[in-house]
């Protein structure tokens, strides 16, 4: 027996998911960036028979852990334990089907990422050296690059930190910083020494630019078929360009895995060094549970290597951990590194600090059921050359018009329709009946499943989804130009033919829209009768006659304005909480010069008379002491203040603006007033001790 498996990949698949920091939850950027391609990829390759494995685990070490601690006043146990929980809820919620998820806090991990770092120091591949590191004198430790903040020396901004200024984006090294400061005791860091293992990558020059470039190592050409995305070899080919400096592999911190050398108490390996390792780590686990060889996954020629990634991670996977693995030895190299670029979010970059992100936890609670329309419209705006963007408007336009007016529309009337002519059983036909228009839809179907594996192995996601959703659209437009309804009352015969192919297409739709789509395609399938859907099953006759179709409820609610709308509000009110900024401010109005503001006369004025303005309900006459003159100055204020409660006032006067008739009266300035969000009006008024008279600049 035994079913042959076209679609196949000739080589066995470890793929991986970058391991999330578990100090904060996880949200539709990091999903579209990392996850969702490597579900779609998991998914499809199962489909397709490969054999394949797919890893992703909490990574729960580094400053960004032990930092979030601090700020919460509770342990880094705490923290990970926390997050290490809710971000499982995220992915589950999305269906991100890992074959493992594993934890690099765990006893084994640390034992393995410790094991990967002897052998590399016992061949000679680290450099070790003792300089001097910032040390906090009150908290007594040696500061990591985060806990340290300072002004930045490129562009003076202050609250750079030791590794990075986050405003203009330059690297940094601690001892740069202007007026270093620590963030854990506010205290002046000293200069203290510590010894540190190094990772020479300017060693390693030679070999990473033809890997980089066309994948070549050791003579033999180890990239996948696939070309590595244009982005990721531009950034790994301008840090070697740079040229690669030697990389602290140990910190000294009290939270990591421990530097399993006799002396190096207090000691911990670089985050950067134990978290990939989590990768292999994760494998074994599985391997464990499933009776399989982890060695097969990492060490064997017969296998690729796949990292998923966002951009922010390249460096780490494309550089230093080809170095690690080549060092080591035993290893084999990724073969593709596919990392995606940043989504942002609503004309804005996405931040956790300032809570500007859609959260999949929220989203789950607040749309429960909705995880496939999430999926199809991060699929859909995926940022994989260049950074893309999330709205709210375009969600609702996405689901609305493709989904549920396309696909589920389709499916929808072609199973009332079935179940009305033919009590829900598929009509049978004769392929030789079929019209060329019906053999036209027949040749797409036939190659569909080919056109969107070709894509997803290039991982082009967005391409891939595409296809499969021009299978949906061409069968909506088909049952439409077909009018199988107006059809059935002259032509019954020809209504079979009609009907059995949109039952073809759909079926087809549930099987290639799997990857994608997974609890939709489920439902699908199950209504028409498909058990275990593989890549080959997808053909232009799927579904044989007779077959009894279930029901389906609406598979796609549309979505109201007023539900979007509401989404956007609550980001800015999120936005407002954690930056302390007003969500009903008026924006920023156009820059202006220097001199364009000197052209402004302002001074202080003081009110010696006023009077309503007859048959003018807003007005009230001002006369004003300028220090030059005396002068009227109309006001529209009447409806907040009245006459007595202006007069004898200091005002904020702009007393060079071109005199106007109102009601014929000469109005020679204008007084400053402040508006509140409830739309009341506010003086002006200067400080005590100021006179009518006293420039304003
Ligand atoms: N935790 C890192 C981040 O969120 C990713 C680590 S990927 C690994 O940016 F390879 F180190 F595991
Ligand atoms: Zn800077």
């Amino acid at each position: 027996m035994g079913s042959t498996f076209t679609y196949k990949h000739p080589k066995r698949l470890m793929m991986t998911s970058a391991l999330p920091y578990a100090n904060g939850q996880i949200h539709i950027g990091h999903i579209a960036g990392a996850y969702l391609p490597g579900d779609i990829r998991a998914r499809f390759e199962r489909m397709a028979g490969s054999e394949i494995v797919w890893v992703c685990g909490s990574d729960e070490h580094g400053a960004a852990i032990t930092l979030r601690a601090k700020k919460d006043g509770v342990t880094p146990r705490e923290i990970v334990d926390r997050y290490h929980i809710e971000m499982q809820q995220a992915f589950q919620g999305l269906d991100m089907s890992f074959d493992h998820y594993s934890r690099t806090s765990s006893d084994r991990h640390h034992k393995v990422a410790q094991a990967f770092f002897m052998k590399l120091l016992d061949q000679g591949s680290f450099e070790v050296k003792t300089e001097a590191q910032f040390y906090d004198p009150e908290a007594n430790q040696f500061l990591a690059d985060r806990y340290i903040t300072g002004t930045c020396p490129k562009c003076e901004s202050p609250g750079a930190f030791g590794d990075q200024c986050e405003k203009c984006g330059s690297t940094l090294s601690p001892t740069e910083l202007i007026e270093p400061k620590s963030t854990l005791s506010g205290a002046t860091p000293i200069l203290k020494d510590t010894t540190l293992w190094y990772l020479p990558m300017g060693r390693h020059e030679n070999w990473l630019k033809p890997y980089i470039e066309s994948g070549e190592l050791d003579g033999h050409t180890h990239h996948a078929s696939d070309a590595w995305k244009a982005h990721v070899t531009g950034q790994c080919r301008s840090w070697i360009e740079s040229g690669l400096q030697s990389r602290a592999m140990t910190r000294d911190l009290d939270w990591g895995v421990p530097v399993p050398v006799e002396g190096a108490e207090g000691k911990v390996l670089y985050v950067w060094l134990d978290a990939p390792i989590g990768y292999i780590t994760a494998t074994m686990e599985w391997a464990e549970k499933n009776g399989a060889q982890w060695e097969d996954w990492w060490q064997s020629p017969e296998t690729e290597l796949i990292h998923f990634i966002g951009k922010d991670n390249i460096v780490f996977h494309c550089l230093i951990f080809p170095i690690l693995l080549k060092e080591h030895g035993d290893y084999i190299l990724p073969s593709n590194v596919p990392a995606n670029a940043f989504m942002n979010l609503e004309g804005d970059k996405i931040s956790t600090s300032r809570n500007w992100a859609v959260w999949v936890n929220e989203f789950l609670e607040e749309f429960p059921g909705k995880s496939d329309e999430l999926r199809y419209v991060l699929t859909s705006i995926m940022p994989e050359q260049k950074d893309s963007e999330f709205t709210w408007a375009d969600y609702r336009e996405r689901v609305n018009n493709e989904l549920a007016d396309v696909l589920g529309n389709f499916v929808n009337r072609v199973l009332v329709l079935t179940k009305k002519y033919y009590d829900s059983s598929v009509p049978a036909v004769e392929v030789s009946d079929f019209t060329s228009g019906d053999l036209e839809v027949v040749n797409q179907l036939e190659s569909a499943p080919q056109k969107i594996a070709d894509c997803i192995r290039k991982n082009r996601y967005r391409d891939a989804l595409q296809e499969a959703m021009s299978i949906a659209r061409l069968g909506n437009k088909y049952m439409t130009e077909q009018e199988p309804w107006k059809v059935q009352k002259t032509d019954p015969d020809r209504t079979r033919i009609i009907l059995n192919l949109c039952i073809q297409v759909t079926a087809n739709c549930a099987v290639l829209l799997e990857p994608f789509l997974p609890k939709t395609a489920s439902k699908i399938q199950r209504a028409f009768g498909i058990e275990s859907a593989s890549w080959d099953s997808a053909k232009p006759i799927m579904v044989p006659a007779e077959t009894k179709l279930g029901e389906l409820p609406i598979l796609f609610e549309k979505i109201e304005e007023s539900t979007v709308q509401a989404q956007v509000e609550k980001l800015e009110s999120a936005k407002a909480q954690a930056t302390g900024a007003r969500s009903d401010c008026q924006p920023l109005k156009e820059i202006m010069t220097f001199e364009d503001f000197q052209k402004l006369d302002l001074r202080v004025g003081e009110v010696v008379a006023c009077e309503r303005v007859p048959k003018a309900d807003k007005l009230l006459q001002l006369t004003i002491r300028t220090g030059l003159d005396e002068r009227t100055v109309l006001s529209g204020i009447a409806e907040h203040f009245s006459p007595e409660e202006v007069v004898g006032r200091r005002v904020t006067l702009l007393a060079n603006l071109a005199p106007r008739k109102i009601r014929g009266i000469e109005s020679q300035g204008m007084v400053l007033m402040a508006e509140t969000a409830e739309g009341e009006l506010r003086f002006v008024t200067p400080e005590e001790g100021t006179n009518a008279g006293d420039v304003i600049r």
